[in-house]
């Protein structure tokens, strides 16, 4: 995994703002409708919440004595949102997905693992807290 291509990527991304989110959950609820009722009827909060720990994580991607504090919390805070491990791959998928579009023709296989693999840490630290609760 390469942070900088990482970091370099998701800058570009983020560019377009609140439509990440947006089209994040709009592609998550398209392939899981039954993710829907996990969240609150109104998603404005939850898009900013969600692009702000986007951008936390990314910018500690190379930090991991402060990344997986804060990852950790993060996963214990899901325990009691009702979230579970099965959850986690449907979720990477659509980031994934919503990381693709926003890219456009600069998305690659590269990028495909880089954010393939970092998910994959991010989601199991955040599963293992869950289970410590
Ligand atoms: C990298 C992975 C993830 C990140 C960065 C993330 C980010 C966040 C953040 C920052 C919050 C707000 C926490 C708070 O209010 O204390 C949140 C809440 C929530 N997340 Fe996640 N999340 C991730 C994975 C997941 C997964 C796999 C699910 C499963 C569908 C999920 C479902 C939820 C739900 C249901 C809430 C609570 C909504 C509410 O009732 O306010 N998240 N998430």
């Amino acid at each position: 995994m390469d942070p900088q291509r990482l970091k370099g990527n998701f800058a570009q991304v983020a560019t377009h703002g609140m439509d990440v989110a947006e089209f994040f959950y709009a592609d998550l609820f398209q392939r899981n409708p039954q993710y829907r009722s996990l969240f609150p009827a109104s998603m404005a909060r939850q898009q900013q919440v969600l692009l702000e720990a986007l951008v936390q994580i990314v910018s500690l991607v190379d930090d991991p004595e402060r990344l997986v504090p804060y990852v950790q919390e993060l996963g214990r805070a899901h325990g009691g949102f009702g979230v579970t491990a099965q959850h986690y791959p449907e979720v990477g998928t659509s980031l994934v997905a919503t990381l693709r579009y926003f890219s456009g023709d600069d998305w690659s296989a590269e990028l495909e693992k880089d954010w393939g693999e970092a998910y994959g840490v991010v989601a199991d630290v955040m599963v293992n807290a869950a289970g410590q609760n």
